[in-house]
Parts: structure tokens; sequence; C-alpha cells
């Protein structure tokens, strides 16, 4: 017989203050997938919000950020990022499932994502889109100028 247990995709842990340096470079590393303002957002995500860490043999992989809004109902997905050569391997499904199963332990019921409303012309955001429809993420709206003059947000939410 041939093949075997692939193993793990990565381990998943809880993000620690010390990470917080490695992820923002991360989503740096992500060639434009986020702008200067979206990377000023997530560095103020990765160090205010909980956090999940995807790592294997000590690398960072990924990572996700979430809040919970005063309701405690809802939970909003605030920063989502996987390296470059890490990804289509798993590693945003594994996160996602993670956080999605901490957030219903604590009785969160739905969950909100944001993204660029330009992904009709960005290949990088329409595979983030798509990845999320995957997820059963449905697009709720578009909020216009929700992040500037000329920068949409498209407003997603799933329940958990
Ligand atoms: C969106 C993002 C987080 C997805 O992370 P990822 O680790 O590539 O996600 P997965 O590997 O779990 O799934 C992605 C795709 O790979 C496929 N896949 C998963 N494991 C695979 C494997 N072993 N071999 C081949 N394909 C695989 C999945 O089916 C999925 O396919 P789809 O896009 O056609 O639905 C990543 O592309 C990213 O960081 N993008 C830039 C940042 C960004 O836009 N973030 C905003 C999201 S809110």
């Amino acid at each position: 017989m041939t093949g075997g247990n692939p193993g793990p995709v990565c381990a998943v842990r809880e993000k620690f203050p010390g990470d917080a340096e490695a992820l923002v470079a991360l989503a740096r590393g992500l060639g434009g997938a986020f702008d200067a303002a979206a990377l000023a957002r997530l560095a103020r995500d990765v160090a205010d919000h909980a956090g999940l860490v995807a790592e294997r043999s000590g690398t960072h992989l990924g990572f996700a950020t979430w809040a919970t809004g005063d309701g405690a109902g809802s939970s909003e997905l605030t920063c989502l990022a996987v390296a470059d050569a890490h990804q289509r391997r798993g590693v945003g499904t594994v996160l996602c499932e993670a956080l999605e199963e901490r957030l219903r332990s604590r009785g969160v019921r739905s969950l909100e994502a944001s993204l660029p409303a330009a992904w009709v012309i960005r290949p990088d955001l329409e595979r983030a889109r798509r990845f999320l429809l995957a997820r059963g993420f449905r697009e709720v709206r578009v909020d216009v100028g929700h992040w500037g003059p000329e920068n949409d947000r498209l407003l997603l939410r799933r329940g958990l």
C-alpha cells in the first residue's frame, strides 16, 4: 500500500501578544491583498482582537482574528490571512473551522466578514470571496464609502 496518512495540515493555537509582528509581516507579504489602510486596520486588529494562529514547525502559516459585538450573538471575522506559499492546502479552512467551533461553544449564532467591494476586478479578492461563499457565507450588502472615498465594503454573513 502506498501513501499513508499525510498528517495534520497544521496546528492551531491561540494568538499570543508576541505573534503580532510576525502576523502583520505575513499579511504584508501577501502581495497587495491588503492596501496601506487595510494593513493599518489589520495591525490594530492583531493587537486588540482575539485570534488563532496556524503553524507548523514553529512557522506561522496563517491567522484569523475576530471581535464579538455588544449583543454577543454575532461576531465579526476581522482578519483572515494565509501566507502565499501555504495557500490552497486547507490552512484557511482549518482556521475557520476552529474559530467557528469556539464561537458556537460560546453561544454566538452568526459570523460576519468584510471584503473590499472591488472584488470584480481583483483576482485575489475574488479568491477570498469564493472561499467565504464555500464556507457558507452569503453576501448581505455593499456599504458605499465604508472605508473612505471609493473604498466600499462587501458585507457577508453566515449562521453558526
Ligand atoms: C482566503 C484565504 C484566507 C484562503 O486560505 P487558504 O489556506 O488558501 O484556504 P484553503 O486552502 O482552506 O481553501 C482554499 C481553496 O483551496 C482548496 N484546497 C484546500 N486544500 C487543498 C489541497 N490540499 N489541494 C488543493 N486545493 C485545496 C479549497 O477547496 C479551496 O478551494 P476554492 O477556493 O475553490 O473554494 C487566502 O487565500 C488568503 O489569505 N487570501 C489573502 C487574504 C484575504 O484576502 N483575506 C480576506 C479573507 S476575509
